[in-house]
């Protein structure tokens, strides 16, 4: 059957030949079930659903749209003119579409073809109109994704139930879909909360360590911050650069385990005392991450403290934090404790801590040493390109020196 014969046919149908008792049969029986409970509510809601239909053909669409009102449809959106149907359907997706295959300038096929590929309309549920019985018109039209079938003329004992099923799962999908994006809407905002306690509560345990020689505790926050500035300098992603400021919070963790006498100390400690103060180290790479009988043997000092505190863990971010503890007295060139690595056998986590702990060091009070001018810590530091730190690192946090002097202001000492 060519496109001219299918056309005489399908218009042949007028709204006079349709069978009104058959209509008022089928909405009665509608009713009945509505009555008996048959039909869910979210069937009643289908009716609220806006029904598209897209015919070339005017009469086709005011006898579809007819027998769809009489049996309780309110919501239509037609078109007569195909070529416009994607810019109607985007501005406003209706629930559903009966769509005819056979139309000048653009055909059915073609629209749907458009529409699956298209993310904001693949999802509609489409009922083909036909009056070919073409097996392979149809297989191409159910691999593009149509949903159901209707023969022309249009028979309202198939009309309606399929136009009803195929609301009901639409709607049934939608609320699945709403109820997906609900969940997923809670589970980012507990990730954020949880997200938040998390740094509070590494910032408050950081700060504890750090309480004892350092009232205000901003030492940690700072390094934390000089350390992220240096990541990113480096070209770590935003999410690696913000675990590892996390993870530097705890770098003196293991200051826990030093004596008050020690740590308090206000002039020079003696080997003995400097000794003990190593001990840090060790102690926060044991409190963070759980050390094995052999690595633990070949600790020493304060790392050991601050290792074993944190052991026990599988915590991306306690890892970092336990390597941090372990590794930021390390130096560039093997003179660092604990375990006197050199180069880039020290965890570039430990680089970078241990260029921001100094500086930090160097332009703070300490209970031995006044707060030193910029000058005097950016040429001690230069001083030690090479020796002491990573040259990498060294110039990364030189780039960034206008941030650090920011950060510096924000989290100062004083208040
Ligand atoms: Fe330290
Ligand atoms: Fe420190």
């Amino acid at each position: 059957m060519n496109y001219i014969d299918t056309k005489i046919k399908t218009s042949a149908l007028v709204l006079s030949e349709v069978d009104m008792e058959e209509i008022k049969q089928l909405k009665n029986s509608s009713k009945k079930d509505m009555q008996e409970g048959a039909l869910p509510d979210s069937l009643s809601l289908c009716k609220e659903c806006c029904i598209a239909i897209v015919d070339d053909e005017p009469i086709n669409i005011k006898v579809a749209q007819k027998y769809l009102e009489m049996d309780g449809y309110k919501n239509f959106v037609t078109t007569t003119e195909p070529q416009n149907a994607l810019s109607i359907f985007r501005k406003s997706p209706p629930d559903m579409i009966l769509l005819d295959i056979m139309m000048p300038e653009i055909s059915g096929i073609d629209l749907l073809r458009t529409m699956r590929d298209d993310e904001t309309l693949s999802h509609i549920p489409v009922v083909i109109l036909t009056a070919s019985g073409s097996a392979e018109l149809k297989k191409e039209a159910l691999d593009l994704g149509a949903n159901d079938f209707l023969a022309k003329p249009i028979d309202p004992n198939e009309l309606l139930p399929r136009v009803r099923n195929v609301l009901a799962l639409k709607k049934y999908q939608d609320q699945l879909s709403e109820y997906a994006n609900n969940l997923e809407n809670i589970v980012l905002q507990r990730t954020e909360d949880l997200n938040l306690s998390r740094l509070e509560l590494v910032q408050c345990l950081g700060r504890a360590a750090e309480f004892r020689d350092n009232e205000t505790g901003q030492h940690v926050i700072r390094v934390g911050r000089y350390v992220n500035l240096i990541a990113q300098e480096l070209g770590f992603s935003k999410a690696e650069c913000e675990l590892h400021e996390m993870a530097a919070y705890l770098h003196d963790l293991g200051k826990i385990g030093v004596s008050d006498a020690i740590l308090l100390k206000p002039g020079r400690l003696d080997d003995k005392e400097y000794e003990e103060i190593r001990r840090h180290a060790k102690f926060g790479k044991q409190i963070l991450e759980p050390a094995s009988k052999k690595e633990a043997d070949s600790l020493f000092s304060h790392s050991e403290i601050g290792s074993k505190i944190l052991g026990g863990t599988t915590s991306p971010l306690l890892l970092l934090a336990g390597r941090i503890a372990l590794t930021h007295h390390e130096k560039w060139d093997g003179t660092g404790y604990p375990m006197g690595l050199s180069g880039e056998s020290i965890p570039i986590e430990g680089r970078i801590t241990a260029v921001a702990d100094v500086y930090d060091a160097l332009s703070s009070k300490r209970p031995y040493k006044d707060a030193f001018p910029l000058e005097k810590c950016l040429a001690i530091l230069r001083e030690e390109r090479g020796i002491h730190f990573d040259p990498q690192v060294l110039d990364a946090f030189l780039n960034r020196i206008e941030d650090v002097l920011e950060i510096q202001m924000e989290y100062s000492d004083n208040g």
